[in-house]
């Protein structure tokens, strides 16, 4: 055989090889494919067997063509079969049953230690006649404070630290601001509990930049202190027990005149002194009054004919009394240790 035709012969087993391999997709037809091509009955050993015939001249080339190729296919052959095993065992490990494991036991949701506590606060509100109002957490300046009687220049601005936000708009730091919007838009009588969000530049263990504070509202004619009173008194000792002691301390905000702050007897140590509650027997728990003539005038309700009252406290402070806890930062978290115990 004359060297130019084995070499035609190689190049064309070498490259029906290369072609036929790029369909080669699985351990099955790779074998077969190594044994057409590499194996001893190949077309490939054929050609070894004919170096016999060739003249002694050409034998040393023919040789080193035919070594050539051999080394090529042995390559592709190498690189396939690791690609095919290598995809091959991802799936071969999927299929695989091991009936002795222990079954996955799903884990189940549960409320959110505030939503629990938010949810008895407004179950008692609403068993007393409130309606549930909402408003957005982004307010503006007129919302959250102007329409409450608080002015820019007001020096009550600082009992909250607020959080600006570009355009005139702030987050809004207390859940009075619905009681504005809710007027606006409906009569009295007006009787409404409005849970949400607030926000205020503030942070230690019991101060949490964002919180939840829950508004009362009631406007009617002829509502009194006396019926704030009663109200506060009846909806404290349906949440906490039936003589659980209440008593008002004379308070101050923009919006409410006169103003209260309402404490309870503390629920650790009963009274008699203890860390919680500072060793004064008494917890503070919300604030309160009767609405400020002027928010009443800002919605053009007439102060002459309707009067009313309004208290707003803080769930995460009612919820750390309730389960006990000492450090605000906890409701945040998100650790599924600590929310599991509740
Ligand atoms: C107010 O926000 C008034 N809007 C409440 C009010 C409503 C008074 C209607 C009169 C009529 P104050 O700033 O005190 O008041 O906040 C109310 C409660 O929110 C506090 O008693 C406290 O429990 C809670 N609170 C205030 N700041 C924080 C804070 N940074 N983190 C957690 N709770 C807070
Ligand atoms: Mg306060």
């Amino acid at each position: 055989m004359e060297l130019a035709e084995l070499k035609a012969k190689i190049a064309e087993i070498v490259q029906s090889a290369l072609q036929e391999s790029d369909s080669v997709s699985d351990l099955d037809l790779f074998n077969r494919w190594k044994a057409r091509y590499l194996g001893r009955k190949s077309a490939f050993r054929d050609l070894f067997a004919l170096l016999g015939q060739m003249s002694a001249t050409d034998k040393p080339e023919a040789g080193h063509a035919l070594n050539e190729a051999r080394i090529q296919l042995e390559n592709r052959a190498e690189a396939l079969e690791s690609l095919i095993k290598a995809s091959a065992k991802p799936k071969a490990q999927k299929e695989f049953l091991d009936v002795t494991l222990p079954g996955r036991v799903p884990q189940l949701g549960r409320k959110h230690p505030l939503r629990q506590v938010a949810e008895e606060v407004i179950d008692v509100l609403a068993g007393m006649g409130f309606d549930v109002a909402l408003g957005p957490d982004i307010e503006t300046d007129y919302y959250n404070f102007e329409a409450l009687n608080t002015p820019p220049h007001h020096p009550a601005r600082d009992m909250q630290d607020t959080f600006y936000l570009e355009g005139g708009l702030l987050l809004r730091t207390q859940t009075s601001a619905v009681q504005i919007r809710y007027m606006e838009k409906h009569r009295p009588p007006i009787k409404i509990v409005a849970p949400g969000r607030v926000y205020r530049c503030d942070s230690d263990v019991t101060h949490s930049p964002m919180f939840t504070q829950i508004e009362g509202l009631l406007v009617d004619r002829r509502i009194t202190f006396g019926d704030l009173k009663g109200v506060l008194e009846a909806f404290l000792r349906q949440l906490y027990t039936e003589d659980t002691p209440v008593r008002f301390r004379p308070s101050y905000f923009p919006f409410t005149e006169p103003s209260a702050e309402v404490d309870i007897g503390c629920q650790i140590c009963h009274g008699s002194g203890c860390r919680v509650c500072s060793g004064t027997g008494w917890l503070e728990v919300l604030g309160s009054g009767m609405v400020h003539p002027q928010v009443l005038r800002n919605v053009n309700i007439d102060p002459e004919e309707y009067t009313g009252f309004a208290f707003g406290m803080g769930v995460e402070r009612l919820a750390m009394l309730r389960f006990g806890i000492h450090d605000i930062r906890i409701f945040f978290e998100n650790d599924m240790r600590v929310l599991e115990q509740f």
